[in-house]
C-alpha cells in the first residue's frame, strides 16, 4: 500500500514530501478552496515545484472543476499541458457523461484518476473506460450507510429497494475489497486510491482491504507516527546509555 497526501496546503505538502514517505498528493477543489485565494494555475504550479524539488517521481492529481463535458475536457487537457511533472493525473468525477472523456482522455495517453466513486460498478466502469485510477470515498461509503438524515436514509433505501446495493455496499472495506477483486484479472494495472479518510484506523483499513493507494489528509500524520510505547522506550534507551557512559 503506498501514502498519498491528501491536501492542497503548500506546507503540508513540503513536509510529506521532504520526509519522502508519501508517494503522491491529490487535491481537490474543496481542499484548493480551504487554502488562501489565488490563481489556480500559479498554485498547482507551486504544488509541482515542490514535486520537482523534493520527489520528481510522486503522482499529483489535480480535479477538475466542472460538469460540462466540453469544459471537462479543456480543463484536463489544459491541466496536462500546463502543470509538467512527470506523473501528472487528471481527478474527473465519475458520470455518464464523463466516462467517454475518460476514454478519449486515455486514448491521449492522459492519465485519469477517476474520482468520488462509491461503488464497485462505479470503479468498474472507470477503469473500464481507461481510467488509470479510481478512487473510492471510504468515508462517504459509510455515511451513506450509517447516516439517518432523510438524504442519505432515503437514497439508500432506494438503491436496495432497487436492487442497486445491498447493506454492504455502504462498508467501505466490503466495497474497497470487492473492487479489487473485480478489477484484479481484467484491469490489473488500475490502481484503486482510497481516500475520504476519518481517522487513522481508516488509514490501516482501506490498505489491508486492498486499497493500492490510501490518501491521507496530512491532520493524522502526527498519530500515525507517534505511540507512547515508542517514547517510553527511546527515552529509556538514551536514560540508560547516558549514565553507562558518565
Ligand atoms: C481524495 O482524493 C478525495 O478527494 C478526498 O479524500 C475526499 O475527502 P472527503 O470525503 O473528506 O471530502
Amino acid at each position: 500500500m503506498k501514502l498519498f497526501v491528501d491536501t492542497a496546503n503548500l506546507k503540508d505538502i513540503e513536509e510529506a514530501l521532504k520526509r519522502g514517505f508519501v508517494r503522491g498528493v491529490t487535491t481537490n477543489p474543496s481542499l484548493l478552496a480551504k487554502e488562501p485565494k489565488a490563481k489556480f494555475e500559479e498554485h498547482i504550479g507551486k504544488i509541482v515545484e515542490l514535486i520537482k524539488k523534493y520527489q520528481p517521481e510522486a503522482h499529483l492529481s489535480v480535479e477538475v472543476f466542472s460538469r460540462d463535458p466540453d469544459e471537462i475536457l479543456k480543463q484536463a487537457t489544459g491541466f496536462a499541458k500546463k502543470f509538467l511533472c512527470s506523473n501528472l493525473s487528471v481527478k474527473i468525477q465519475i458520470g455518464w457523461n464523463e466516462l467517454e472523456i475518460i476514454s478519449n482522455l486515455n486514448k491521449e495517453n492522459i492519465s485519469v484518476n477517476c474520482t468520488c466513486n462509491m461503488s464497485i460498478v462505479q470503479a468498474l466502469m472507470a477503469a473500464a473506460s481507461g481510467a488509470r485510477y479510481v478512487s473510492l470515498f471510504w468515508g462517504r461509503i459509510r455515511d451513506g450507510g450509517v447516516k439517518i438524515d432523510n438524504f442519505n436514509k432515503e437514497n439508500r433505501e432506494l438503491m436496495i429497494g432497487n436492487k442497486i446495493a445491498r447493506n454492504d455496499d455502504f462498508d467501505p472495506v466490503s466495497v474497497v475489497r470487492r473492487t479489487r477483486m473485480v478489477l484484479n484479472n481484467v484491469y490489473p494495472d488500475v490502481e484503486i486510491i482510497a481516500g475520504s479518510m476519518r481517522s487513522v484506523l481508516d488509514v490501516v483499513d482501506a490498505g489491508l482491504a486492498g486499497a493500492h493507494i490510501v490518501t491521507v489528509s496530512p491532520k493524522f500524520f502526527p498519530d500515525m507516527i507517534s505511540h507512547f510505547k515508542t517514547d517510553e522506550v527511546v527515552n529509556q534507551f538514551l536514560s540508560d546509555f547516558k549514565e553507562w557512559l558518565e
